[in-house]
């Protein structure tokens, strides 16, 4: 079937079901919530929902470590509640795109248990080593979550590969049968009527030969053998000939460490296997490669990773475009100011909702909410966080360790979305809610913003408004001005219609500006601002503007 690129002309949300909103009232977010809140995520000009996995699962990695591929978690609802949201949303013409988490399940799925009893098929479905012997493991890499990337398994009695959590093993894709089931699952989804698949950390799925001790990279060792490993782009070209190509859907390939021009034999529009690409430049502006290792933000690294993709991807890739997920810390307390939380949280959906691509908006997002400082460490339930405050920078002090998850932990970005100014944010009728809501939910709340025509909440409406009604910006020319600058980020839009000049400042002071040399601000409309007085030649705090020519 020839693609048929929808996806282009939309807007995502990224739901991460547990903080959501609570529809049953047992403090944690589900479908029922979901339901609730479809015309809310309507209201803001998205056509589609992406769902972090919703599927059974014990939750050692919040949903990422899957018991059961076909089936919807009961805390969530189960399948009625699914099936409920997805006929809603597409009544409402909205998409919904699945989380496939296939690089590794949870060691509760029925597959790891046979496959440890070494029951067939499944004796192969997963990387099982024996034990080299002298205390040694079969190789040195190293997992992301906990420790080392090998477990012994008392039952088979062997070491089992995972690359994140205990608790989540890493599949056997050279294994046909286990690409098999990706397929069944596929099917099943795609059945159903979901419209596509965000696909995490797809990029790993192909391990090198042998299991190669690493000594390349001494931080995160072993991602040389794994990432972007030898059979990938097989494994995926197998799956979208066998299953996507003979459905109307997409997929979204989540890649950690990719080039621009690496993602083009993932996504090229010609012979790529996959549509979109989550890649993590944009994410990591402040910070070398992981949230762990923090750097001051740099806005010039940010302006070069939006730049390079904007240019790279040009007329052969189309872009995923976003800077909040799950995975990281809010973006406001990150590349913008709490200072200026409603101007900076403006800027960054200025600078970003005017690039060519499909956007994807986190919830909480869209009302500028912030990170989180818990002054109890028991307060934090992500696996990564916990791992790392126990485990990490043990010769600082315990205050300053905590202090290290304020800024690093994604448990930022993971606390209930505030609905309102009631108890818990209105995010729950229980008392008690499964992570604590952010104490600053009296001041910063979807309803407040909805009465204020000034909110951060109505900024996003704008633009995603404008963007929509923007030829150039869906279908023309990025252009990037006055690279060097630290301060400001200056870019334009344009096609045989119309164009575009977005400014916006990350300066705490007044900041000085000029516009290109063909931008004549005089023959220009000011379409979208977040400041009611402007001086043309001079940006107050975090101000953006957008300029159009007809
Ligand atoms: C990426 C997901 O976004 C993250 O939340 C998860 O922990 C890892 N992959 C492992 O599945």
């Amino acid at each position: 079937m020839e693609r048929n690129r929808w996806y282009k002309d939309m807007v995502f949300y990224q739901i991460w079901p547990r903080s959501f909103k609570d529809g049953n009232g047992d403090g944690m977010g589900d479908l029922l919530g979901v339901y609730e809140k479809l015309d809310y995520i309507k209201s803001l000009g998205c056509d589609g929902i992406w769902f972090s996995p919703i599927y059974p699962s014990p939750g050692a990695d919040c949903g990422y470590d899957i018991a059961d591929y076909m089936d919807i978690a009961p805390e969530f609802g189960g399948m009625d509640a699914f099936r409920k949201v997805l006929e809603g949303a597409h009544e409402r013409g909205m998409k919904i795109l699945m989380d496939l988490v296939v690089n590794h399940t949870s060691d509760e799925h029925e597959w790891f248990q046979l496959s440890r009893q070494r029951i067939e098929p499944y004796t192969d479905y997963y990387i099982w080593r024996p034990d080299p012997g002298n205390g040694k493991l079969p190789n040195n890499w190293d997992s992301f979550f906990e420790g080392k990337a090998w477990t012994w398994d008392p039952v088979r009695e062997e070491y089992y590969l995972h690359l994140f959590a205990v608790k989540q093993p890493d599949l056997n894709m050279d294994n046909p049968l286990v690409r098999e089931e990706v397929k069944k699952i596929l099917r099943f989804w795609l059945d159903m009527g979901v419209d596509g698949f965000r696909e995490d950390v797809i990029t790993y799925i192909s391990k090198k030969e042998g299991l190669p001790n690493d000594y390349i990279m001494p931080a995160s060792k072993g991602m040389p053998h794994y990432n972007h490993g030898p059979h990938v782009h097989e494994y995926l070209a197998e799956f979208k000939a066998d299953v996507l190509d003979h459905y109307d859907c997409f997929t979204l390939a989540e890649a950690p460490l990719v080039s621009p021009k690496k993602a083009l034999s993932y996504i090229d529009e010609k012979n790529g296997q996959m549509d979109m690409m989550i890649q993590f430049q944009c994410v990591t502006a402040d910070c070398l490669l992981t949230d762990y290792i923090p750097l001051p933000f740099s806005l010039r690294k940010l302006k070069k990773a939006f730049s390079s993709w904007q240019y790279t991807l040009k007329g052969k890739a189309w872009n995923m475009l976003y800077l909040e997920n799950h995975d990281h810390p809010r973006i406001v307390s990150r590349y913008g100011s709490e200072q200026f939380r409603e101007e900076s949280a403006k800027t960054l959906a200025a600078a970003l909702l005017f690039q060519q691509g499909t956007p994807f908006i986190y919830q909480g997002q869209e009302i500028g909410m912030t990170n989180w400082r818990p002054s109890d460490p028991g307060e934090y339930r992500d696996v990564q966080t916990i791992y790392n405050y126990e485990h990490t920078a043990l010769n600082k002090t315990p205050q300053q360790r905590l202090e290290r998850l304020w800024r690093c932990s994604r448990d930022n970005a993971r606390t209930p979305v505030q609905w309102s100014s009631e108890k818990n944010a209105g995010f729950t009728t229980a008392d008690t809610t499964w992570i604590s809501v952010n104490p600053n939910y009296p001041r910063i709340n979807v309803a407040d913003q909805e009465q204020d025509p000034d909110s951060v909440l109505n900024f996003y409406r704008k633009a995603i408004h404008l963007r929509k009604k923007l030829s150039c910006v869906r279908y023309g020319t990025y252009k990037e001005y006055q690279k060097h600058s630290g301060k400001l980020y200056l870019y334009s839009m344009r096609d045989d219609r119309q164009r575009i000049l977005v400014v916006c400042s990350f300066s705490k002071k007044n900041l000085k500006w000029k516009a290109p040399r063909d931008f004549y601000l005089g023959g220009a409309e000011l379409i979208l601002g977040n400041y009611n007085t402007t001086v043309e030649n001079i940006l107050q705090p975090y101000e953006c503007r957008v300029y159009l020519w007809k």
